[in-house]
């Protein structure tokens, strides 16, 4: 049965021409489930899901067509950027667009930031991956009393950010520029549109930091910039400010992976020593590491499709949301975790992804997809149409909150167990840190808080602003890398760096975790989501 459903799933992903057939065999949720919701929703993939959403699914963007065809001619749907001619349109535009949207998918538009970038350019990417030349300005590898002030500049998604860090764990000054309205008001992040306010408001914000923090460039040790992953147009300008800062003040410049930063954080906050679990949750990464030193992560489990962040925007667009005072101006996992509040975590029916397997990746598009279809069901029995938003929402949002928690939680259980089986932390530093936007969420807090309870761990999670993206860690990288003698790149080389908008944290520990065949007790935990205020039935829309 096992085979034959991944040879079945294998010939629907090759009729749909899945840009993830590898990870989509059959892994998502059981064939008999499927096979329905083909049916009833024309789709053929649940990673196409969430790009070929707008069109298969009578998804209410204009231009979207009910065929199933995109813009693009290439099977992916091009975002809300496609009913635009220019940046200022897009800025332009009105709360009420995003009732035009749809599920708008960040891995769409991360396609078309490969817009405006030639072929060179791209090959030109690909092949920037190390070996740098570097530079021990600090006192070697291992050193850790050098002190100094380090700048970090933050660009690589949607959230300009550049703070000031010193040695001694002192944030000096910082600075933020959110796109988050702007982008909530069309429905998803465009990379030129990001790029473009990244481009607008840089200096202002380097200028904001270093005001704060009382310094000039003359009194920096070094310039801290995220090169890796992320959307490269956005990339790039972090990179080109970081550059021209270091040539101007003929400083050090240090190249952050925006991940690892996210991992390290905790460590300017509180005393924590390696080797250390973490999780990153957010909209556009889901991944479970081994912290063993600043630049050595090794990966125990990741999402085979959507990260979590994004599996909660899409439906929290889907269920118009945005058209719910509350949540039009929160991002969407803001939103869902807002009327989750006000439901009944067990009003609707989500399946355990993934349940068969056991290793320590996630699939997150099967719940947005059976999110989906629930939503789809309660628009026609309750007759919504337009911005009409079902009265069950927050029965949905809770249900659907809880069952992203419990994946979560389940996956975590079992890293845990991995890493004692292999004696990976020691007994006096059974530390999980969380970080990443997801990690604002109270509820999906409360259950790693419990896993980790049973499995006799401490959980840390860094305040909201430092959860989310910020310069202030990437500050705090070029410190610990400053101190280390890591990646110290003098000014004469800086030709040598360029972004690299895909890049692992680590080497993955999948292939030996799925093979130990590790099975878990199941830890309850659906207490923790009974409705803390009671409901208010709501199909009203904003204005
Ligand atoms: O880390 P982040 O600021 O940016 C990246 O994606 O790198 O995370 C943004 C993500 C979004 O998907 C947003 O919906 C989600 O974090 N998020 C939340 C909450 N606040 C933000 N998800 C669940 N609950 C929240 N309270
Ligand atoms: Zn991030």
């Amino acid at each position: 049965m096992h085979r034959f459903r991944q040879l079945l799933n294998r010939r629907l992903l090759q009729q749909s021409q899945c840009s993830l057939p590898s990870q989509c065999s059959g892994l998502c949720f059981p064939l008999q489930q499927w096979l329905p919701l083909q049916r009833d929703l024309s789709i053929s993939c649940p990673s196409l899901y969430s790009s070929n959403f707008n069109s298969g699914s009578g998804g209410n963007r204009p231009g979207g067509g009910g065929d199933g065809s995109n813009n693009d001619g290439d099977g992916r749907s091009q975002g809300p950027s496609a009913a635009y001619n220019t940046i200022s349109d897009i800025l332009n535009v009105t709360t009420k667009t995003r009732e035009e949207d749809s599920w708008v998918d960040k891995r769409a538009s991360n396609d078309l930031s490969n817009i405006d970038e030639t072929e060179d350019n791209e090959k030109k990417l690909s092949e920037s991956i190390d070996p740098r030349p570097v530079l021990n300005y600090a006192s070697g590898p291992g050193g850790t009393t050098k002190s100094g002030v380090i700048m970090g500049i933050e660009t690589s998604c949607d959230d300009t950010g550049v703070a000031v860090v010193n040695t001694e764990k002192q944030i000096l000054g910082e600075a933020l520029n959110s796109q988050l309205q702007i982008h909530l008001n069309h429905g998803g992040i465009i990379p030129p549109v990001a790029k473009h306010l990244h481009e607008q408001h840089i200096t202002r914000i380097i200028k904001e930091a270093m005001t704060e923090a009382k310094v000039t460039v003359k009194d920096l040790d070094a310039i801290a910039t995220t090169v890796k992953p992320g959307l490269s147009l956005s990339l790039l300008v972090g990179l080109k400010h970081g550059k021209q800062l270091c040539v101007e003040g003929n400083k050090p410049f240090i190249p952050i992976h925006h991940m690892k930063a996210h991992a390290l954080t905790c460590r300017m906050l509180q005393d924590i020593q390696f080797p250390y679990l973490v999780l990153l949750i957010s909209g556009g990464h889901c991944l479970l590491a081994l912290a063993k030193s600043i630049d050595d992560f090794e990966i125990l489990g990741t999402t085979i499709d959507d990260a979590p962040g994004e599996a909660f925007d899409k439906t929290a667009r889907r269920l118009k949301l945005y058209n719910l005072p509350e949540g039009s101006s929160l991002p969407g996992g803001a939103a869902i975790e807002y009327y989750a509040r006000r439901g009944n975590p067990e009003g609707f029916k989500f399946p355990t992804p993934m349940y068969k397997y056991r290793d320590c990746n996630w699939s997150f598009a099967g719940l947005k997809f059976i999110a989906l279809r629930h939503i789809l069901r309660e628009e026609r029995a309750h007759g919504c149409d337009g911005p009409d938003v079902i009265p069950t929402h927050a029965d949905v949002c809770a249900s659907f909150q809880y069952a992203v928690v419990a994946h979560l939680c389940k996956k975590i259980q079992r890293g845990m167990i991995y890493a004692d089986m292999k004696h990976l932390i020691p007994d006096n530093n059974r530390v999980l840190v969380v970080s990443g936007g997801v990690a604002c969420n109270e509820s999906v807090k409360k259950g790693l808080d419990l896993v980790c309870q049973e499995m006799n761990y401490k959980l840390i999670c860094p305040e909201k602003k430092l959860c989310t993206d910020n310069g202030v860690m990437i500050a705090w990288n070029g410190v610990e890398k400053y101190q280390a003698g890591i990646d110290l790149i003098p000014p004469s080389d800086l030709d040598s760096i360029d972004i690299e908008p895909k890049s692992a944290m680590g080497i993955s520990l999948h292939e030996e975790i799925r093979q130990m065949n590790i099975k878990c007790k199941r830890i309850k935990m659906l207490h923790l989501f009974q409705p803390e205020i009671p409901k208010v039935a709501s199909t009203g829309t904003v204005g």
